[in-house]
């Protein structure tokens, strides 16, 4: 195997609080393996535009504290033509790199996969608020994203308490709930709404019935974006008109993607980082770095991949095909481990919710 002289890294789709500490973490250990580092600005649009420069060490201080990422995001189609992947790849010949660490979600993933297959091995490092990642237990970004929720949720409860309301909270998921599950309890909902399970309006409405009876003035209604852009809004409507409690309704939207990170998020993006170089420069490729359990590991990105896809019930014809009977066993008790700790923290925000 060659000795690997120069890496690129990069950051691609919705930015993520704990990025930037990603990036300072993978420039320090590959300049300490004495690897050189290039900074791909604006994801793949950069790459294909060859918007490449040098990184040294000092050119990562004081980042790991910032939200979004110095190195700037971006969506690129044309990166997913054959016209800007054999530019890609072209650039990378052009620039020197042997091989590139990508931080985003799962479509920033595909793009790497293409890559290593076009000859640029690629290692991808999970930075989205989403936690929509189904080989991991945690995104880089996804605690901050949370923490930033229940901060601004507190200071809702507040004004409802003083005027005895109610607030429809709408925070981004995009297809998946676990921001608004796990911020709803911790900041007492009376009631969390995910695409991930059926909702029941009736039962809603109930639970705040129940409640202001029982004398309680505030009300919080936490909503995943998920279920669609009308129904948060909706709802507020349909609590005032059945419950007579004044409802409003806050959309948190992109505020939620901003913000420094917390302890957690740059903890898990420095250890991500630094096994993502150590796994690149061992000739590792197409792997992604996940957290289960608690330890950041590997795991194949094809892999990783299809575990989505089959978590979030989209599997196509052939999508198995690649994988050993054991694999696909592997993958459907992870799926079942990750579909029951969510049913278990729906049930806990169903519970306390009085
Ligand atoms: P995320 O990485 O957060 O899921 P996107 O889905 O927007 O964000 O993907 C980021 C970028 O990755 C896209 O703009 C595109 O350049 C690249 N990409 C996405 N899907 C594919 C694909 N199927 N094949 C190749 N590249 C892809
Ligand atoms: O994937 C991160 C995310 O913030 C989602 O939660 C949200 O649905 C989407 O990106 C918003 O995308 P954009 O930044 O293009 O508005």
């Amino acid at each position: 195997m060659e000795k690997f002289k120069k890496i690129g890294i990069l950051t691609s789709g919705g930015d993520a609080p704990g990025m930037n500490a990603a990036i300072r973490a993978v420039v320090r250990t590959a300049l300490t393996m004495d690897v050189e580092v290039l900074g791909i600005y604006r994801g793949y649009s950069g790459l294909i535009a060859g918007d490449i420069r040098p990184l040294e060490i000092r050119d990562v201080s004081n980042i790991i504290n910032k939200g979004g990422t110095m190195l700037y995001s971006d969506r690129c189609p044309e990166f997913k033509t054959p016209e800007g992947m054999a530019k890609a790849v072209e650039q990378c010949r052009n620039f020197g790199i042997d091989g590139i660490i990508a931080i985003g979600g799962d479509g920033t993933f595909r793009g790497a996969t293409d890559l290593t297959a076009h000859g640029v091995p690629c290692i991808g490092i999970p930075g989205t608020i989403d936690n929509d990642i189904a080989s991991t237990d945690n995104t880089i970004g996804f605690d901050t994203s949370m923490n930033t929720v229940i901060d601004l949720v507190d200071k809702l409860r507040d004004t409802c308490e003083s005027h005895a309301r109610c607030n429809v909270v709408e925070v981004m998921g995009r297809g998946a709930g676990d921001i608004a599950l796990s911020a709803g309890i911790a900041s007492g909902a009376t009631a969390v709404v995910i695409p991930e399970f059926d909702v029941d309006i009736d039962y809603i409405i109930q639970q705040i019935e129940v409640g202001k009876n029982l004398g309680k003035r505030n009300f919080i209604v936490m909503v995943s974006e998920g279920v669609g852009s009308d129904f948060a809004p909706t709802l507020a409507r349909r609590i005032e008109k059945s419950t007579g409690v004044e409802t409003k309704f806050a959309r948190l939207a992109h505020v939620v993607r901003g913000g420094n990170p917390t302890l957690r998020d740059r903890v898990l993006a420095s250890t991500m980082g630094v096994i993502a170089v150590e796994q690149l420069l061992k000739g590792r490729s197409n792997v992604v770095m996940c957290e289960r359990n608690g330890i950041v590991s590997p795991c194949d990105i094809r892999y990783a991949l299809v575990l989505d896809k089959m978590y979030k019930c989209k599997l196509e014809a052939g999508d198995l095909d690649p994988f050993t009977s054991d694999e696909i066993t592997q993958m459907e008790r992870e799926v079942r481990r990750r579909r029951e700790n969510m049913a278990r923290l729906y049930g806990i925000s169903k519970t306390i919710n009085l």
